[in-house]
């Protein structure tokens, strides 16, 4: 029985060891392109503590996600969250563009989709946001919206879908 948990413990390090040899595309990278994203102080402070390790060039690169597995997921985000929104290559984008990136970064907070919770635990704690940083942001995404109050479709469609039901 010691002979047999031996030979599995020697295993799953020699297992632990060899991936992380498996290379994996984006790991540690940061392109070079560089944006200042025009948000007041406190705003910005946010973006960057929640949002711009997946969605900006500056990612942080902590030891932690270095080590496999744990790289794979985050090399995985990083890579997916920089194709949705790459706040780094924004001096590329024009103001239209600018505005429908911000307003869905509204729709994806008021969800709480982002920042995603499988980031916040345990090593991101500090990017979960309060209820202070959510009503920040929102005031700088929604500054230039259209329809602020419009854009909530959820609370719409709850409403819109209660009524035919109150009245036979
Ligand atoms: C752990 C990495 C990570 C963090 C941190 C993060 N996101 Fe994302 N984000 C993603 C990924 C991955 C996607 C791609 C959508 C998906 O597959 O879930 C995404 C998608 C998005 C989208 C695009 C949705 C769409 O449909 O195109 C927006 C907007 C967004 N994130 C905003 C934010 C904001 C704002 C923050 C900070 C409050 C944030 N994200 C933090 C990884 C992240």
């Amino acid at each position: 029985m010691r002979r047999l948990l031996r030979f599995v413990f020697l295993g799953l390090l020699l297992a632990g060891i060899a991936i992380q040899f498996v290379p994996v595309k984006d790991i540690g990278s940061n392109p070079p392109e560089r944006f200042v994203v025009d948000a007041p102080p406190q705003v910005a402070a946010i973006l960057r503590r929640s949002c711009f390790d997946c969605h900006s060039n500056e990612t942080r690169w902590p030891l932690y996600s270095r080590i496999a597995p744990g790289s794979w997921l985050m090399a995985r985000d990083v890579h997916r969250g920089r194709n949705h929104l790459n706040f780094s290559e924004w001096g590329d984008a024009d103001e239209e563009e600018r505005q429908d990136d911000l307003e869905s970064c509204w729709d994806e907070v008021a969800a709480g989709e982002m920042p995603p919770v499988q980031y916040l635990y345990p090593f991101h704690m500090s990017a979960k946001l309060s209820d202070s940083d959510k009503a920040l942001l929102k005031a700088f995404f929604l500054k230039n919206a259209a329809n602020p109050g419009e854009k909530q479709p959820d609370t719409a469609k709850a409403q819109a879908d209660e009524k035919p039901a109150a009245t036979p």
